[in-house]
């Protein structure tokens, strides 16, 4: 059994991952800016066998995260933000790099480090491109780092199911961005935490990239209507071509926590798929979860009338999953 710190281990990965973690009887370190948020993460453990620390990656020394990982056996960053862009540089690409050099120096043994599916150094989204220099720093400072790209992660508490359906309970109809038609592989949380395992097990996967989906692709239009169909709400569809979505979330990001951003529109324009050629699942030989059949599960709470007011069934995938099962 070992000890591993997971950055953002209070976000919505990083709790799987520390979740998982535990299950493994490891020790986990969660450093934090907030602590009383992370001590619900306690439970997750035997008592003591979660640690969280305050630990703020702009103010903290240098000396004070060599001694948070000296002696540690591995690290999982899954620090990330989706807003707001200043930041992104700073977060997505200086803090990997100070982490992998504090790690090198310290001969971590595993460095794992969550990035994001379609992440290209060249790409037009600030969030994309920032996420690809992260992974490319990684590398160069520490080659043996391995990197996870999920495509859209859904789970208990996530930020992407539980928002269209927060919208469907209170708006008359849900926007379709471009249509409805960019494709997703939406992967479940519990995976990529398994992932996150499967890495710590096996030296054979050092270095190396894995880009992360679900069994299912998916457009944008059948995941709003499956959450509609799932939840009862009765809404109708408004498409909402790409430039004006640009207009809304560059007006909406003004906001201290927008629902929509221009960069987030910029990713929408692009499907957010596994591509071929690519190590996946499959070599870490974990079978992905489908979301379908979860989702009257993860939107319980979301149910017109209540989470008792509609009598759901579970969604099957010929019903909401015309393309390709893959
Ligand atoms: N969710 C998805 O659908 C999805 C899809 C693809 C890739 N990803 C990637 O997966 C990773 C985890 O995403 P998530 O959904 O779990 O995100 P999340 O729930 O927002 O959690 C991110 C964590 O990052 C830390 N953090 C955020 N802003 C910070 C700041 N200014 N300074 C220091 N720490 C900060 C927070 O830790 P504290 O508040 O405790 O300090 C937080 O727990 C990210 O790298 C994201 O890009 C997510």
């Amino acid at each position: 059994m070992g000890t591993f710190v997971v950055f953002g281990g209070t976000g919505f990965v990083g709790r799987s991952v520390v979740h998982h973690l535990c299950a493994e009887g490891h020790r986990v370190i969660v450093p934090t800016r907030s602590v009383e948020k992370a001590a619900s993460l306690k439970v997750s453990g035997h008592v003591g066998q979660v640690t969280p620390c305050a630990f703020d990656l702009f103010r903290s020394s240098k000396e004070s995260l060599n001694t948070l990982l000296a002696g540690v056996d591995g690290v999982i960053n899954t620090v990330g933000i989706l807003y707001p862009k200043r930041l992104f540089d700073t977060l997505h690409v200086q803090w990997p790099k100070t982490l992998a050099t504090a790690c090198g120096h310290l001969g971590v043994e595993h460095l794992i480090h969550i990035s994001a599916l379609g992440v290209a150094p060249s790409s037009k989204s600030a969030y994309a491109s920032s996420k690809a220099r992260g992974e490319q720093a990684v590398l160069s400072i520490f080659p043996r780092a391995s990197i996870l790209r999920p495509s859209v992660i859904f789970g208990p508490g996530d930020g992407f199911l539980g928002k269209f359906a927060n919208m469907a309970s209170l708006l008359p109809f849900l926007p379709l961005i471009g249509g409805g038609k960019t494709r997703f592989q939406p992967v479940f949380v519990g995976d990529v935490a398994q992932a996150v395992m499967a890495l710590i097990a096996s030296e054979r996967h050092e270095g190396q990239v894995f880009s992360l989906g679900g069994p299912n692709v998916l457009s944008f239009r059948d995941i709003l209507q499956a959450i509609i169909k799932t939840t009862g709400h009765d809404v109708f569809f408004m498409p909402v071509p790409f430039f004006m979505a640009s207009i809304l979330g560059w007006i909406m990001q003004q906001l201290p926590r927008p629902i929509l951003t221009a960069d987030q529109v910029i990713l929408l324009k692009s499907d957010n798929v596994v591509p071929a050629e690519t190590k996946t699942f499959e070599d870490l030989g974990i079978l992905p979860t489908s979301m379908l059949p979860m989702l009257p599960e993860l939107l319980q709470g979301h149910m017109r009338g209540g989470r008792w007011g509609t009598p759901h069934s579970a969604i099957t995938e010929s019903e909401t999953a015309p393309h390709a099962n893959l």
